[in-house]
């Protein structure tokens, strides 16, 4: 990447990721910062940030996906909601995305582990636009005030039972009309179903709730035992 050129190679996927030499890139909205020790690449103007494949789930999906990986995205200046947040891997890449340049995106980022929410607010004090809650996916009365709006890309990556439902039910509150919704399904943490009865449920499951299912994405390699569920929100006009 970049050379100090300020144009660096690879293909661009929106204005703020590129993707080069085997990983997606998002550009930096906090320059000379790592957040999990990701390569940087400085360029005229700022800084490129890696984003590793193997360490998220979204950034895997942008490699794997057979359609056009943009898609899988939010645009500059989105409110979107992500349920899982950990420590902020992916979360920080979402938030360069969202927070381009001036855009005035919002990331409301829910995760109940204390420890996260620890590292999450940490990382929120030199993002701006970055909302750290702490909070139970499947409890969203407690923590609803800090989404007053729709959001137009709602991504969750919670691990554990009950995935699909927990994700219907934030989509049916929280997902704007035609937006895009992410569903990260660890097939271990549903037990007692083989992998492909348990892709065929789920995909019952967001048919039923009136989710368009757009594509099932296998993270083998990146992230195993991991499925990427891509949908798009129904038109509620
Ligand atoms: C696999 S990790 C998330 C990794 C993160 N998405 C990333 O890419 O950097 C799963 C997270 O989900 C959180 N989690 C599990 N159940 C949850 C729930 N019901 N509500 C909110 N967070 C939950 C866990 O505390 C954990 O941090």
């Amino acid at each position: 990447m970049g050379g100090g050129s300020g144009r660096p190679p690879g293909r661009p996927l929106t204005e703020a990721v590129r993707l080069d030499r085997g990983s997606p890139w998002t550009w930096s909205a906090h320059p000379r910062t790592t957040v999990y020790g990701e390569t940087l690449r400085k360029v005229k103007g700022g800084e490129w940030r890696r984003w590793d494949p193997r360490r998220s789930k979204v950034a895997s999906g942008l490699l794997r996906t057979t359609g056009s990986p943009e898609r899988l995205l939010p645009v500059p200046g989105a409110n979107v909601l992500y349920l899982g947040a950990g420590h902020g891997t992916t979360v920080s890449h979402i938030h360069d995305i969202v927070c381009h340049g001036e855009a005035p995106g919002r990331v409301v980022a829910v995760d109940l582990s204390p420890r996260c929410l620890r590292d999450l607010t940490r990382l929120a004090h030199a993002r701006p636009g970055l909302v750290p809650v702490l909070g139970d996916a499947r409890r969203p009365a407690a923590w609803r005030a800090w989404l007053p709006r729709r959001a137009s890309w709602v991504f969750q990556d919670v691990a554990q039972a009950h995935q699909a439902s927990i994700f219907t039910s934030a989509c049916e509150r929280f997902l704007e009309p035609g937006g895009r919704g992410l569903l990260s399904l660890k097939v271990e943490s549903d037990r007692g179903t083989d992998a492909g009865a348990l892709r065929a449920s789920v995909e019952e499951e967001l048919a039923k709730a009136g989710l368009d299912v757009d594509e099932v994405i296998n993270l083998e390699g990146f992230e195993d035992d991991h499925l990427l569920f891509v949908v798009e929100g129904p038109d509620r006009a």
